[in-house]
């Protein structure tokens, strides 16, 4: 049985890699190799690796801390995108209710020449999403008032209007900076590009002194203006608001909405602006109204079941449409919601 002394025991190593440390510590792994290992070696190697695994696992947890906050911060990115996304939607909602505004004041101009109370019911329609919250269906036409707008087309009544002879010749130059001007303005832009085309033709020259007033608050408004050399400065209450630069329409307001002109404007120098009347203004707008109202008239007629309805059933019908444009896979009718709209079929399947 030996001597009594105690031999040291050395370390089995049951396979090759026993002999190498987990983490890839080289420490560890030259002790773990060393054949002749004590007790007292294996053991200061096993405090290495504990201190190890409590080093790792502090990183593991500051990098799940980590981790977590940027999860959160995920979702709170994602709640401000769909924040966005739905005021994106409203404004969407909103610009396609002051077009489809912008649309039925063409043709109110065309009949009711300026009868305030139809202007003001059409401008004061709420916001699409104040009326159907934010689950409105796609291309549904909340904003339009379903009452007609008994459009008489009596053209006898009215003088006839000429376009041949409201325009008035100008350089090519000066048409494409008055064009840009009228298609720059945030409500005239809507017009169709014939409608701008005609406005642009239509146009005339006009200069003021220094000092003169141009545009005086409260009173009716009867030209749209481009301002085409020289400085104005807008006024409200004789508050200084902002200076018109050059190439800028002005005085759109008080035509599109028929209210009073709601603002001043002032020569600051001696201007040259180019003017159009607002009779000529509403004259070609009836012009494309007339001619929506014929091409509506026929399609209409072209649908077996309108075909036989008595002449104003039709132009009452008329008066209420609107085109409404779909992509291909949009839904037009959703099963189960409220119906309060019937269509027609123009292109498409
Ligand atoms: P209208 O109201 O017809 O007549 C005054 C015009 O001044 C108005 O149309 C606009 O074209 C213009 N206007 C009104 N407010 C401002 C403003 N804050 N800055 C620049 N132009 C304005």
């Amino acid at each position: 049985m030996g001597n009594g002394s105690v031999k040291p025991r050395y370390l089995k190593r049951p396979d090759s890699h026993v002999g190498s440390c987990p983490f890839g510590c080289s420490r560890c792994s030259k002790v773990l190799k060393d054949p002749g290992l004590s007790i007292s070696t294996i053991t200061g190697a096993a405090d290495i690796l504990r201190s190890k695994i409590w080093e790792l696992e502090k990183e593991l947890k500051r990098q799940e801390e980590e981790l977590h906050e940027r999860n959160y911060h995920i979702l709170e990115l994602q709640e401000q995108l769909a924040k966005q996304t739905r005021t994106i939607s409203d404004l969407t909602e909103e610009l396609k209710c002051k077009c489809i505004q912008l649309n039925k004041l063409q043709d109110v101009v065309v009949t009711q020449g300026t009868n305030p109370f139809l202007f003001s019911t059409l401008i004061e329609t709420p916001r699409a999403s104040q009326v159907a919250g934010n689950n409105r269906r796609r291309g549904a036409k909340e904003g339009v008032s379903a009452e007609p707008t008994t459009r008489t087309y009596d053209l006898t009544e009215q003088p006839r209007f000429s376009f041949e002879k409201a325009r008035v010749r100008k350089a090519s130059s000066e048409k494409k900076l008055i064009t840009d001007a009228l298609s720059r303005n945030q409500f005239l832009k809507r017009l169709d590009p014939q409608q701008i085309r005609d406005m642009v033709e239509c146009m005339y020259g006009r200069t003021y002194q220094q000092g003169s007033y141009i545009i005086k608050q409260g009173e009716p408004g009867n030209h749209i203006f481009v301002l085409a050399e020289g400085r104005l400065e807008v006024y409200q209450h004789n508050k200084f608001l902002s200076s018109i630069p050059v190439w800028t329409a002005f005085g759109e307001l008080a035509i599109l909405y028929n209210c009073t002109r709601t603002a001043s404007v002032k020569a600051v120098t001696s201007v040259k602006t180019w003017a159009l009347d607002r009779e000529v203004f509403q004259n070609i707008m009836r012009r494309t109204a007339q001619a929506r109202h014929d091409q509506y008239r026929n399609f209409l007629r072209s649908v077996s079941l309108l075909k036989d309805l008595p002449e104003d059933k039709l132009t009452k019908i008329i008066d209420c449409l609107e085109v409404e444009y779909y992509d291909k896979g949009d839904c037009v009718i959703r099963e189960g919601e409220e119906g309060s709209t019937f269509f027609v079929i123009s292109k498409g399947k």
